[in-house]
């Protein structure tokens, strides 16, 4: 395996701009990484050596004898050198290890027979005031208060560590953690154990900073943003520079949150993320939020779908953001069935900015340009459409201008910035990206413009041989005017490379221009990425976990997604703000754009039906996937042959959602799905569904007559289809619905395959 994990944040602060080339949310690779992945034969890399503790011979004691005396044997070099011994242990998610060996040893150590997978350890890179309201949670009634706010469950974070000391890290009014917790703060360089509280209760460390300490600090402000979105306590005036002004609140206020850093500076490491994943599940974390990712895998070459699959099985509920390479199709990360994937979507919160233009026109973009940011309209200067490389921004080139820049020349804004022309415009290039979402904060005058208001300015710009414009701040945060959730153009899109019937993301929730606490000098920030969709979830499921504490995590799951909504704030098909090229053509957010839907807590705690998986679904689902036994062994080691695969393959997991493939000479496709009743009363559900033209609908039984609590009843659905052109994807949807009290939604997708 030689993948790529990256913190998945949308925006880089001015400081990053500087040191990360990118225009992309997404954090790329640097150039020299692909030498550091082919290790040469004699250099030594990191390895993850999986086994399987099942085969363990008697003669050692434990485990660790085990390991020690894998790596005499196999790297006598490794063993000798105290320096490169066992770098990690892992022992309750997977079991195994992690070691330097070179290329040679690692062939050797994988022919030993108790080593179920040898991964190599990639670098992987690091890639709210309003938001709580925006996903409707009130203070006084619903989810919030009927969930006691989450009181009590523990969420694990793997990122980038965190900030302690921020107010919305504030204990005041919580009661100690629960006894049976396991986890605990270290003491570390720049970080006092008794920085803990009844709302941190847990930092630990998985990898050091660049050649730092290992501590649980962050330096970066990522994993300090992410906690605070999902558990951060209430903050009255929280804002950045006057932005967003409000009470600051986490979707789980009074959740406590565990830091298990993986991660420095943007970089994290698959081997200090299994042991963070381990370290969370053992001490006994309830909900584990991941907002990290790498390039789609086979499972079974994946360690974080392994180490999640182990977390799950032991109920802890893993959602992981879903990646920030939309608008690209086949984009979307983190796709295993028991993990939760979060797409990125709008609030109805903007900040304007207007450029106005010397012909009278006005465009409106965003800008969280804050200094002398209160009502100011700069005075006229001569425009200036530049490459924005690093020549084009020389001093005497800029001193007096405006620059406009297309947002591919990222890479150089840091150098405008220190050289201080009087104005940046930044365009978005790509037409997928019509509306300028991603607000950014600029220390100069500076606005985004979308792609539509930047046509207009080239051609102001090359109308008239001297352009000139001015900018005009009002500083002011509108909300409940725009069109909200929208998805976010950067927002990765399914279907899944690798597991193409298991449709993915699983749902959408706020991910654009996210306020939340923040490293170092500043107490907040404004961000954007699935990084920050990803802990909205997990504060839901907190709220979740809170109300039913018997519940799976595919139950969970299963709330969020059948309660989940496809409409906006005006009533209509929530949008997509990145439309491709690649003719799907709708300017509505798909199932493969918004999985089942934008997130709704409130109904979300109350769901009325949901589908179950366990372990036994998924080995039939890996066995369905053709994988081999000692294959389907990383995952569950007591497995011994695969006897049930899933009737009707793949796309029979009781997944909430559906995607119907359809092959020639296979034109009618049957899929069958559980429902386990959650509520308390006798219900009657009755189907609904949607279908695209050429497809007809038979839903067996058509009425579902739910008398107790736990009862599972099933049904099957068949899908006929005319020919359609191979490739072509369309959608629909079953509504389980009683009464209209509760609707039990899952999105169909369909494909047609020649
Ligand atoms: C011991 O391991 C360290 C770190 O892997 C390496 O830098 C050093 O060269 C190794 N020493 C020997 C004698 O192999
Ligand atoms: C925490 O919040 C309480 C109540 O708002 C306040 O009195 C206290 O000073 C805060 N503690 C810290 C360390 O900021
Ligand atoms: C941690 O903080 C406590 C209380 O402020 C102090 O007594 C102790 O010396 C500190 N420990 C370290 C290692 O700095
Ligand atoms: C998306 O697809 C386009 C065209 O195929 C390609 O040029 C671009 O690099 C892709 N973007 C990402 C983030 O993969
Ligand atoms: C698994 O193998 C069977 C038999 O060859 C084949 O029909 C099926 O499509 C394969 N499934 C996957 C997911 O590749």
């Amino acid at each position: 395996m030689a993948s790529t994990l990256s913190v998945l944040l949308h925006c880089t602060l001015l400081v990053l701009l500087l040191a990360q080339p990118t225009h992309s949310s997404t954090i790329q690779k640097p150039k020299d990484a692909t030498a550091e992945q082919k290790p040469r034969s004699s250099s030594s890399h990191t390895y993850i050596i999986q086994t399987n503790h099942l085969a363990k011979p008697s003669q050692f004691a434990t485990l660790e004898r085990w390991y020690s005396s894998m790596v005499a044997t196999h790297s006598p070099r490794a063993a000798m050198n105290s320096s490169s011994r066992l770098l990690h242990t892992y022992g309750t998610v997977m079991h195994g290890f992690a070691v330097r060996l070179t290329e040679e040893e690692s062939r050797r150590m994988s022919s030993n027979p108790g080593v179920s997978g040898v991964y190599e350890d990639a670098p992987y890179f690091t890639k709210t005031t309003r938001s709580p309201g925006f996903i409707g949670l009130h203070e006084e009634l619903g989810a919030w208060p009927e969930s006691e706010f989450g009181d009590g469950i523990v969420i694990g974070f793997v990122d980038t560590g965190i900030w302690p000391e921020r107010a919305s890290f504030n204990d005041s009014g919580l009661g100690p953690v629960r006894s049976s917790w396991k986890g605990k703060c270290v003491d570390a360089e720049g970080f006092n154990a008794s920085l803990c509280n009844n709302k941190l209760v847990g930092a630990k460390a998985f990898i050091a900073e660049h050649g730092g300490a290992l501590t649980p600090r962050d330096k970066v402000g990522h994993g300090t943003h992410v906690s605070g979105t999902a558990a951060g306590s209430k903050v009255r005036g929280a804002s950045l520079s006057g932005f967003s002004r409000g009470t600051a609140w986490g979707v789980a206020p009074r959740a406590r949150m565990a830091i298990y850093k993986a991660c420095a500076g943007f970089i994290c490491r698959a081997s200090s993320i299994a042991a963070a994943i381990d370290a969370a599940v053992s001490d006994g974390v309830d909900v584990l939020s991941l907002s990290l990712g790498g390039p789609a895998s086979p499972l079974h070459e994946d360690v974080v779908a392994i180490a999640t699959f182990g977390a799950q099985r032991r109920g802890v509920f893993v959602v992981l953001a879903g990646g920030n390479s939309g608008p690209n199709a086949s984009s979307v990360v983190n796709v295993a069935p028991w993990m939760t994937t979060v797409g990125a979507a709008t609030t109805d919160r903007v900040f304007p900015a207007k450029l106005l233009l010397g012909n009278g026109d006005v465009l409106t973009g965003q800008s969280l340009y804050t200094l002398k940011a209160r009502a100011a309209l700069t005075s006229a200067v001569p425009l200036v459409s530049s490459p924005c490389g690093m020549d084009d921004l020389k001093p005497e080139k800029v001193m007096g201008k405006m620059m406009v820049c297309s947002k591919s020349a990222w890479r150089w804004r840091g150098m405008s910035i220190i050289h201080g022309p009087p104005g940046d415009v930044s365009v978005d290039d790509h037409e997928w990206f019509r509306d300028a979402v991603v607000a950014e904060p600029f220390t100069l005058p500076g606005l985004v413009l979308g792609y539509a208001a930047g046509k207009k300015l080239f051609a102001y710009i090359s109308s008239v041989p001297y352009p000139v414009a001015s900018f005009s701040f009002s500083c002011d945060t509108v909300t409940g005017q725009n069109r909200a959730p929208m998805v976010a153009g950067f927002s990765s899109r399914g279907p899944s490379k690798f597991v193409p019937e298991i449709l993915k993301p699983d749902v959408v929730a706020p991910g654009v221009n996210i306020l939340a606490a923040w490293s170092g000098e500043s107490e907040f920030n404004i961000v954007s990425g699935t990084s920050m969709a990803c802990p909205h979830v997990a504060g839901v499921a907190a709220l979740i976990k809170k109300r039913h504490g018997d519940w799976t995590p595919a139950m969970v799951r299963s709330a969020i997604m059948t309660t989940a909504t496809t409409l906006d704030n005006f009533g209509k098909p929530i949008l997509d703000n990145g439309v491709g090229k690649d003719g799907r053509g709708a300017t509505y957010a798909t199932p493969l754009v918004a999985g089942a839907g934008f997130v709704l807590p409130a109904l979300a705690v109350d769901p009325g039906l949901v589908y179950d998986a366990g372990t036994q679904d998924y080995i039939g689902f890996l066995c369905s996937l053709n994988y081999t036994v000692n294959q389907v062994r990383r995952f569950v080691p007591e497995t011994t042959s695969c006897p049930t695969t899933l009737l009707g393959g793949v796309a029979n997991l009781n997944h909430p959602s559906m995607v119907v493939i359809f092959r020639a000479g296979s034109r009618v496709r049957t899929l069958t799905r559980t429902l386990t009743k959650v509520s308390e009363d006798p219900e009657t559900y009755t189907a609904e569904f949607a279908a695209p033209e050429g497809v007809t609908v038979a839903v067996t039984p058509r009425t579902l007559e739910f008398r107790h609590k736990k009862e599972k009843l099933s049904y099957t659905v068949e899908f006929r289809s005319d020919v359609k052109p191979a490739g072509a994807w369309d959608f629909g949807h079953i509504i389980w619905s009683n009464k209209n009290h509760h609707q039990v939604r899952s999105p169909v997708a369909f494909n047609w395959q020649s």
